[in-house]
């Protein structure tokens, strides 16, 4: 009746409000869905009985498998001398100003090859994959061209196909000002939404659109121009919002509906209620403000006030975030940001899968995509404990 049946686990279950928990419980998959999850007790034991594989997890804990909706895995070189430049005392701000920070990544990602992309981004997505990451979101934004800005989305793609994972796209061309338009911004802004946009959805490459909103990129009359060619284009939109300032970015998501706003370390009150109001889900991502060493918090009270739903992702790039473990931005989650170990996980989990559109995924729940994560752990509050360490035991992909 299952094709597998997993036993002897407890579950985190993120069903309802919280962690959802069920102790001794079981989990059924048939044709890559789950089929059944409860307390073993209550498990149709004739039909477990039938199960064509069943597992003894010996105690471990299941949880939805683990859902990254937030990276840059995909780009050539690094930016280790910029981290160096920082530790003698320039900001972020001031070496992307000098043409340094994103651009940077954009000149070696211009030259690589596409096979170069692929063999430098797949350690590093292996590296999420090992700590029980199932399903992740990678951007595009360091071509700012047609022809480059498809080739990372094309990468990403093969990521996916290559690897047990579920690989979700975003286009971010509205990334940085190109060389080839300096001091013409709103001109960019054009381009990316008259010629770059149209081309990855012509192509099928893109999944949702992102945009980088913010006083060293784009004004929110420019993402605009962005967030109109993708509604036309009929994809969802994200945005990185009010990371080094308030610029507007959480209000101009909500506007559009967004999925979700990212960063939002300086987003206002307003634009925190506006979101909550709008559905929007906020990604916070912990690991950069901690590596560019951010001082101001995201609001997470006037978050939890507003009923706003609250991500965790790594936000992994090569400069502000050289991020490969979620496991670790939960604890930062928790450290810096005064997140509670539920939140922290249903930021990884079910809140992350609504930052990515995905209704199928994010929660153990029959019906749902058979993606678990398993951990060898005495209660989910040690994945938010451990600093390094991985406890993961198993991963499952669609059953399988
Ligand atoms: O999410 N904020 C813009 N984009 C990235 C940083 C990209 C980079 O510095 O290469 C971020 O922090
Ligand atoms: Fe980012």
């Amino acid at each position: 009746m299952f094709d597998r049946v997993w036993l002897n686990a407890n579950l985190a279950t993120m069903q309802g409000e919280g962690l959802g928990p069920i102790e001794d419980g079981a989990v059924a998959a048939k044709d890559g869905r789950i089929a059944w999850v409860g307390p073993r007790a209550t498990l149709p034991l004739p039909l477990a009985g039938h199960a064509a594989e069943i597992t003894d997890c010996a105690g471990a804990w299941i949880l939805p498998g683990l859902i990254d909706c937030h990276t840059h895995l995909v780009f050539g070189g690094d930016r280790a001398g910029e981290f160096e430049q920082r530790l003698a005392g320039a900001t972020y701000e001031e070496i992307a100003r000098a043409g340094g920070g994103i651009l940077s990544t954009v000149r070696a990602t211009r030259a690589a090859t596409e096979e170069a992309l692929l063999a430098a981004a797949a350690p590093r997505l292996q590296a999420l994959l090992a700590e029980g990451v199932t399903t992740v979101e990678i951007k595009s934004g360091y071509g700012l061209e047609a022809g480059t800005e498809l080739r990372q989305l094309r990468v990403a793609r093969r990521l996916g196909a290559a690897h047990p994972v579920a690989v979700v796209t975003t286009l971010l061309a509205a990334h940085a000002v190109p060389p080839e338009f300096a001091g013409r911004r709103t001109d960019y802004a054009r381009h990316v939404a008259e010629v770059i946009l149209p081309a990855a959805a012509r192509e099928g490459l893109a999944d949702a659109v992102d945009a980088f909103c913010e006083r060293i990129a784009f004004t929110p009359e420019e993402t605009a121009l962005v967030f109109d060619a993708a509604r036309a284009a009929g994809l969802p939109v994200k945005l990185h919002a009010d990371q080094l300032c308030d610029f507007g970015g959480a209000a101009l998501a909500a506007r559009y509906r967004a999925l979700s706003a990212d960063h939002l370390e300086h987003a206002s009150p307003e634009g925190i209620a506006a979101m909550a109001r709008a559905g929007s889900v906020a990604v916070l991502l912990p690991g950069a403000c901690y590596f560019i060493r951010e001082e101001k918090r995201p609001d997470v009270a006037a978050m939890r006030a507003a009923g706003l739903r609250m991500a965790l992702a790594t936000d992994m790039n090569p400069g502000s975030s050289p991020a490969l473990s979620l496991l670790l931005m939960l604890n930062l989650g928790c450290t810096l940001f005064r997140l509670t170990v539920t939140e922290a996980l249903r930021g990884v989990t079910v809140h992350a899968a609504a930052a990515l559109g995905l209704a199928d995924r994010g929660r153990l729940e029959p019906g749902l995509r058979c993606d678990l994560a398993l951990y060898r752990i005495a209660r989910p509050a040690e994945l938010c404990y451990w600093i390094g360490g991985n406890p993961c035991c198993g991963r499952v992909v669609e059953g399988l």
